[in-house]
């Protein structure tokens, strides 16, 4: 099978490493891939943004399969233009991708459908939004609508920051058009949960449990990043807490999805946090998270491309999806001064005995090296039984690699590992 994945992140790194174990798979194609991915695939400079010439690309290679990772084109319908020309995808058409494209749309689907999430309010004026703030408590956060890269979230301390916020989407516009409208919502406290799901709009089956760690200094410190590391499973989430899930969180997801007439076919993301109300729903992404899946996919025992193609074919149920009852640890290495200014371009020197644990997110070739190209550069994934020994292995690992100004988390893991103790 002729295989491409859109995409050239971590993320994308660790779907075609597992893709790769079907003996089926004669070659993948990475649009645009990066420096590391290319050990494992053909990169091909076409941008992930770039529908058409994906689509040319696709008909021309005559592509059997194509996964569309990133959340960006899956907003932009790319599987809906892969598909009019015949080719299956895994990812969710343009219509459930909303799911994450907009936030106003996935506050009023769990309105409508009574799944638990914060309070919010949904404003198009900006004074109108800003005269809200005199009836809420604080902290309160400002989320803009769209896709912000990320960044579009503002946990705000004081009315000012909230005000700050709010003028800074909607009027200077830092996200585009993306802030044209903004969620006002009610800032909740808890541990956060990370729950991937394949579902096929019939069954829905959730993967192993994780957790992100997405500020950039230790003890959960610093500016927020794209994610520092990830650990699987989530010692807080317990059997019973996911059975709560299922019933109250994830079916009735894929059931409103169902009902609006959006079915979502692909992997569906839960941004949870287990408040002492109970779990609650942060946000949604269409896709598998970064870097929940340098562990979670690491764990899986299932062949992930049969998964995906049972969940194209609406057959998921016929499958098993069986994960590993190890643990995971993915450490991510970047560029140091990263979220903000970094320098680029040193070369990356990484043993051959740690070459399997690594998803290279930020790195392309040049002159025959490989050298860093982006603020995360690569996260280093390592099993074991049980999370302290996947979290040292992890590390141990880590040290190996290296590259001028290299910046990781020296916790990764720390917090879940002390919720494991005091369970004890
Ligand atoms: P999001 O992009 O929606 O995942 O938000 C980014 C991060 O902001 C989340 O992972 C949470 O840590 C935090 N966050 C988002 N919404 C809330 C909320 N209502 N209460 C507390 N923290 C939040
Ligand atoms: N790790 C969070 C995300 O992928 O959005």
């Amino acid at each position: 099978m002729k295989i491409m994945v859109v995409g050239g992140g971590g993320r994308e790194h660790a779907i075609i490493k597992a893709i790769k174990k079907n003996k089926d798979v004669e070659v993948v194609y990475a649009l645009p891939g990066n420096g590391g991915i290319a050990q494992d695939a053909i990169c091909v400079s076409i941008g992930a943004k770039e529908i058409d010439k994906i689509v040319d690309f696709a008909v021309e290679k005559k592509i059997d399969y194509a996964i569309v990772a990133p959340d960006d084109p899956l907003v932009l319908g790319a599987v809906d233009a892969l598909n009019a020309k015949g080719i299956p995808c895994f990812g969710p058409n343009k219509n459930a991708a909303i799911i994450e494209g907009s936030k106003a749309f996935s506050k009023n689907l769990m309105k409508k459908y009574n799944i638990p999430t914060a309070q919010y309010e949904i404003f198009d004026d900006c004074e109108k939004a800003i005269k809200y703030l005199d009836s809420v408590s604080l902290p309160i956060v400002v989320k803009a609508d769209g896709l912000a890269l990320g960044k579009g979230v503002i946990i705000a301390q004081t009315k000012q920051e909230a005000i700050d916020a709010i003028r800074s989407m909607m009027e200077d516009k830092v996200f585009g058009a993306s802030g044209d409208n903004v969620v006002i919502e009610e800032f909740l406290t808890g541990p956060e949960v990370s729950v991937l799901a394949f579902t096929d709009g019939k069954t829905l089956i959730p993967m192993i449990s994780s957790m992100d760690h997405k500020r950039v200094g230790d003890n959960d410190t610093g500016l927020n990043t794209g994610g520092m590391g990830t650990i699987a499973p989530n010692p807080y989430y317990t059997k019973d807490i996911a059975d709560v899930c299922m019933k109250e969180i994830f079916m009735p997801t894929m059931n409103a999805m169902n009902a609006e007439g959006r079915t979502f076919k692909g992997c569906l993301y839960f941004g949870l946090m287990l408040t002492p109300k109970g779990p609650k729903v942060i946000e949604y992404n269409c896709r598998f998270g970064d870097p929940e899946t340098q562990v979670v996919l690491p764990l899986l025992e299932s062949d992930l491309l049969t998964v995906m193609q049972a969940v194209t074919e609406e057959r998921l149920s016929e499958v098993e999806v069986k994960f590993s009852d190890k643990s995971a640890c993915c450490v991510i290495m970047a560029s140091g001064g990263y979220p903000q200014k970094y320098a680029k371009g040193f070369e990356i020197f990484i043993p051959d005995s740690v070459k399997d644990h690594v998803y290279v997110a930020g790195a392309e070739i040049k002159d025959g090296k490989t050298v860093t190209s982006g603020g995360r550069v690569l996260g280093v994934t390592a099993i074991a039984d049980g999370l302290k020994n996947a979290i040292d292995a992890s590390y141990a690992l880590t040290k190996q690699i290296t590259f001028e100004g290299a910046y990781y988390r020296n916790d990764i893991g720390a917090r879940a590992l002390k919720a494991l103790v005091e369970d004890k």
